[in-house]
């Protein structure tokens, strides 16, 4: 493995979890605003979906430390590598919502596949295997909130 190898995979990684971050705030955001004839399903789907990817970020963040990287450190360093837009309108409409939170999960399922490339490239095994873990899950979660669309 070159060292070259190894930076890219902990700068992946790190994006990953800054999109984590941002995304878990995102979608807790829609479960706190959330109104509307939906907003029973959708409040507890939203609550359900920030649990999940909440969960992720300590083993995002491990797996930087366990190739010997250093990892995020505030909210101003998640602000700064994150891909995901906030949204700071709270009275958007469920349906708007719904939406947002679809794209924002295939953005992070793109994440996701770019770190499996960075993972193979460094010879990092276990990345490379949990990481199709997250992206089921990541694809779960894009799939509901598209039927729901209709
Ligand atoms: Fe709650």
């Amino acid at each position: 493995m070159t060292s070259n190898a190894k930076a890219a995979l902990i700068d992946s990684l790190n994006g990953l979890l800054a999109d984590a971050f941002s995304l878990y705030i995102k979608t807790k955001n829609f479960h706190w605003h959330v109104r509307g004839p939906q907003f029973h399903d959708l409040h507890l789907l939203f609550d359900t979906q920030a649990t999940e990817i909440f969960a992720l970020t300590d083993l995002i963040a491990e797996r930087v430390r366990k190739q010997g990287g250093a990892t995020l450190t505030s909210p101003a360093a998640i602000a700064a590598k994150t891909q995901i837009k906030a949204q700071d309108d709270n009275s958007i409409d469920a349906m708007a919502m719904v939406k947002e939170l679809a794209q924002d999960n295939n953005t992070f399922i793109a994440k996701l596949r770019e770190v499996k490339a960075a993972a193979e490239e460094a010879g990092d095994n276990a990345t490379d295997g949990i990481v199709d873990d997250w992206t089921d899950q990541a694809e779960q979660r894009a799939w509901f909130l598209r039927e729901i669309m209709g």
